[in-house]
């Protein structure tokens, strides 16, 4: 596939992929899910890259577990688990030489312990990187975010450091789980899906969404520069005229 044509000073500033179509991948090439997750992987490195390569994207948020994926049994589960700690142990090296800052964006109560180990050690050595965020979705729900949200605020009115009447968007914004991230300017979802999975429901509210028909095990570079082709063909009127 030919590298579509982007427009490189006109990039979104923060990108999210809900990565999706790893256990139809398996199903077509007759392997198991477990295949299937290994291989989305392998894209989680060429997108990161990408992006990197870019230099004008300021933040690439993934959704790599949602809260209602516990739903799903315990051996895949693991399986994903065991993965992302195969991910961090092989690539957090060369993340940090790239300058690239990892933040955790969902509910640490609920990880296992190697889990939120193996986050920490992200988030920890990579704090004062500058170059891009890489911001991954691990146990996170969107509305659960929305309720945290707004507990933290309310915890701040019992205590009577805050009035009701002076939330507002801006505030509620800044209690967010990753209240640094800039606007989401594009979303993409893979395997055909169209729907947002309770993912970033705040944030969404004016990204321009992208369905791919790709599974994410076949996500490359072109099919990142296609969906930022198509998010540059988009005109953005935020409500305006
Ligand atoms: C995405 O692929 C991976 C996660 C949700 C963690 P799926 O496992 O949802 O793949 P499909 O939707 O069954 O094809
Ligand atoms: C969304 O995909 C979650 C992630 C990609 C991590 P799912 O495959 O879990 O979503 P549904 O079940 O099709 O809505
Ligand atoms: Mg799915």
């Amino acid at each position: 596939m030919p590298l579509p044509t982007i427009d490189k000073n006109h990039l979104p500033r923060h990108i999210a992929i809900i990565m999706d179509g790893n256990g139809r991948w398996a199903k077509q090439h007759g392997t198991t899910r477990a295949e299937g997750h290994e291989a989305g992987a392998k894209s989680v490195r060429a997108v990161v890259e990408a992006c990197r390569e870019l230099q004008n994207i300021e933040a690439l948020t993934l959704y790599a577990f949602s809260t209602e994926n516990w739903r799903r049994s315990q051996g895949e589960v693991e399986t994903l688990f065991r993965l992302l700690s195969k991910y961090i142990h092989l690539e957090l090296d060369e993340i940090h030489q790239e300058n690239i800052r990892v933040t955790l964006m969902g509910r640490k109560e609920g990880l296992s312990e190697q889990a939120l180990a193996d986050v920490e050690r992200c988030e920890s050595l990579t704090a004062n990187n500058t170059a891009m965020t890489l911001n991954l979705a691990i146990n996170y729900g969107g509305r659960g975010e929305i309720v945290d949200t707004a507990r933290a605020l309310c915890r701040e009115v019992e205590a009577g450091r805050l009035k009701a009447e002076e939330v507002t968007e801006e505030m509620f914004a800044s209690r967010l789980y990753i209240p640094q991230l800039p606007e989401l300017d594009l979303l993409i979802r893979t395997s055909g899906e169209m729907r947002l999975s309770n993912f970033m429901l705040w944030q969404a509210s004016y990204a321009e969404f992208v369905s791919m028909q790709t599974y994410w095990p076949d996500f490359r570079k072109p099919h990142l520069y296609e969906a930022i082709a198509a998010y540059q063909a988009r005109s953005r009127r935020f409500g305006g005229r």
